[in-house]
């Protein structure tokens, strides 16, 4: 989550504005007199559920909870999200200055880095002493171009074999020891960290040397040592292979996921170049950030230990919600329509038989492998098939338990038709009707919407602190990184104004765009704390789409948003309108011409406006 999602979801913006103004309960929202003009009738709007405030008075604006507070304090919207994440106990990262030492930093933790891949790989190609380990590569299949293709490297017996060479290219003891490839001793002095090891340099998805990966060649444990976390090193966000495998998992529209260095290898060898390895961890989010500008469907390949496992599975879901996600409308309780992302990705899961690595499989049988990969199953099915193992689905008890599980795992699914899709086979597999299992899941999702109380004043939000905040805003977004990838939709944009944008994140950056000529100057104009946002942005995939499909999908947004904006006003102007009568005459106008909009709007979306029929 990002720091500006923190701060959102630990302020509630009812304990904000409270700060500043009386609130009056209005229903289930809060009105005051307007904290930012003097006016005698209230005509200041809080919406606990949107988590945002408007003034219908001579404001006449709104938005969340920075710009509540870049209004009230006249700050920029850093300094907003300073003070708010200030008050919310979330820590900011510095910026400016350390971005350009880290810049730093980072260039010469690369060059020591590859430095040291050159020198591994120099001992085992060209040193007697690594004779044994160039057999032992041949044992296990190696070939000799792919001990070059992925530098493959050994690290010397002895203690300082690294540390001498490194500083014989200028470089202090003490940056070897940062860059994770040597080690201090408490008695002082220091050594190389990787000794008597088969050495695997793991490269970013740039091919950049980001550490190592080091075997060890007889029973030293562990059996593979790492590089410790550096800035350029995180064993947790890596893929092994990402650099060789980019082109392949294109090409092939897929990747397939490994665990181990060795798999990787020879799985490239043998021509499955799509292959990349997570290196023994869970699967995370940022795993599946770098694969999603290169495909949408992933194949895990796991050996049947590690598939029970609850923590893959944990990881499995995480996984899935790093992936684009697209909005769809879905009817919504109150004849609405409500949008929803759903999973825009295909995540697979395929089981080794028993035994079997993947490297030791493919040098087994290629084709044996090739079957393991298109029998992969989707993820949900693979789910229900590790349920079905563990519960026992003769008793009452087991059943029970795994529909509880299940019925869980159905519930995160939005699609109407997989939905219903795993319900009919949740039904099939604990042997109950399937409309009892509907009546169960309704409850449990319909529960949110009952949570509306408020009973107790502003102390007692409804939103709970999983829940506020995380009003999630994808059509904003989605428009905006349309807008930023496609510099020609500008003219198509014209109608798109920056109240139409509720989170602040989105508005400023907006601004930003509609100031800026080009790209590079939108960068420039966003501020530090916005650039993580901004990069979300940016980093967004799109299918494939010819230039017309664009303006229409990008028209398309621009309505939606203009629909929930009037629809917003919509809902709060009727709320002012049963308000204490006052000067009232301007508003039922607005509100006549609001109407008149959205059903013009509506009539252009071609929406079937709220059916009738059952009330
Ligand atoms: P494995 O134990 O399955 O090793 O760990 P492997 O890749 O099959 O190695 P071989 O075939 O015995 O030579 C899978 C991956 O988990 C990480 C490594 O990335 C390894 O490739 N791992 C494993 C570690 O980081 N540390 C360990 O101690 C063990
Ligand atoms: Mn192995």
């Amino acid at each position: 989550m990002s720091v500006i999602d923190e701060v959102k979801q630990k302020i509630d913006i009812v304990d904000l504005v409270s700060g500043y103004a009386t609130l009056q309960k209005a229903g289930r929202n809060f009105r005051a007199l307007c904290p930012f003009h003097g006016e005698k009738t209230p005509s200041f709007f809080v919406f606990p559920e949107r988590q945002s405030w408007h003034c219908f008075g001579s404001c006449g604006t709104g938005g969340d909870i920075f710009s509540f507070v870049m209004r009230k304090e006249n700050v920029d919207f850093g300094e907003a999200l300073r003070r708010l994440a200030e008050r919310a106990g979330v820590q900011l990262a510095p910026v400016s200055p350390r971005v350009e030492e880290e810049k730093e930093e980072v260039l010469k933790l690369r060059q020591i880095n590859l430095l040291a891949a050159q020198f591994f790989h120099n001992a085992l190609v060209n040193t007697e002493e690594a004779r044994p380990v160039r057999q032992y590569l041949e044992k296990r299949g190696v070939s000799t171009p792919s001990v070059e293709g992925f530098q493959l490297g050994y690290a010397p017996k002895g203690w300082d074999h690294l540390l001498n060479y490194l500083k014989g290219k200028g470089y202090p003891e003490k940056e070897v020891v940062a860059a994770g490839l040597a080690i201090e001793r408490e008695s002082g002095g220091r050594h190389d960290r990787f000794r008597y090891r088969l050495i695997f340099p793991i490269r970013d998805g740039k091919g950049n040397v980001a550490g190592f990966g080091g075997r060890s060649l007889d029973d030293t444990m562990p059996k593979y040592l790492n590089s410790p976390q550096t800035v350029i090193f995180d064993k947790s966000g890596l893929l092994y292979g990402l650099d060789r495998a980019g082109p392949a998992i294109r090409k092939a529209d897929q990747a397939i996921i490994v665990e181990g260095y060795m798999d990787v290898i020879i799985a490239h060898q043998y021509t499955f170049s799509n292959v990349v390895a997570s290196m023994g961890t869970a699967l995370s989010e940022k795993h599946i950030f770098s694969l999603k500008k290169l495909t949408r469907n992933v194949v895990l390949a796991l050996d049947p230990d590690t598939a029970g496992e609850t923590a893959t599975l944990r990881g499995l879901e995480v996984a899935a919600e790093a992936f684009d996600q697209k909005t769809v409308p879905v009817p919504s309780w109150d004849d609405s329509i409500r949008y929803e992302r759903v999973l825009d990705a295909e995540i697979k899961v395929g089981v080794l038989p028993p035994g079997n690595d993947p490297d030791e499989l493919i040098i087994k049988s290629s084709q044996e492998w090739e079957a393991v990969i298109k029998a992969a199953k989707p993820l949900t099915d693979y789910v229900f098939d590790v349920a079905a193992s563990r519960y026992d689905l003769s008793s009452a008890a087991g059943k029970s338990k795994a529909a509880e599980y299940l019925l869980g795992v159905i519930d995160q699914i939005k699609e109407p038709i997989r939905r219903m899709h795993y319900l009919q086979k949740l039904a099939r597999l604990v042997q109950v009707e399937e409309k009892s299992l509907e009546a169960i899941i309704s409850r449990k999702s319909a529960a949110p919407f009952k949570k509306t109380g408020f009973q107790q004043g502003p102390a007692a939000s409804p939103a709970t602190p999983t829940t506020r905040g995380v009003v999630s805003r994808p059509l904003e977004a989605y428009c905006l990184a349309m807008l930023l990838r496609w510099p020609e939709l500008r003219e198509d944009a014209v109608e798109l104004t920056p109240e139409l944008f509720e989170s602040s994140e989105n508005r400023v950056i907006f601004e930003g765009w509609l100031a800026s000529p080009d790209l590079d100057s939108v960068k420039e104009r966003t501020i530090p704390s916005l650039r993580e946002h901004l990069a979300g942005l940016l980093g967004r995939t799109f299918p494939a789409s010819a230039p017309e499909e664009r303006q229409k999908a990008l028209k398309d947004c621009i309505l939606q948003l203009r629909e929930r904006y009037l629809k917003s006003l919509k809902v709060k102007e009727s709320i002012v309108l049963a308000g204490p009568p006052g000067d009232d005459q301007p508003r039922i106008i607005e509100n006549i011409k609001t109407n008149r909009e959205l059903k013009e709007l509506q009539e252009k979306r071609c929406i079937p406006r709220g059916k009738k029929t059952r009330g």
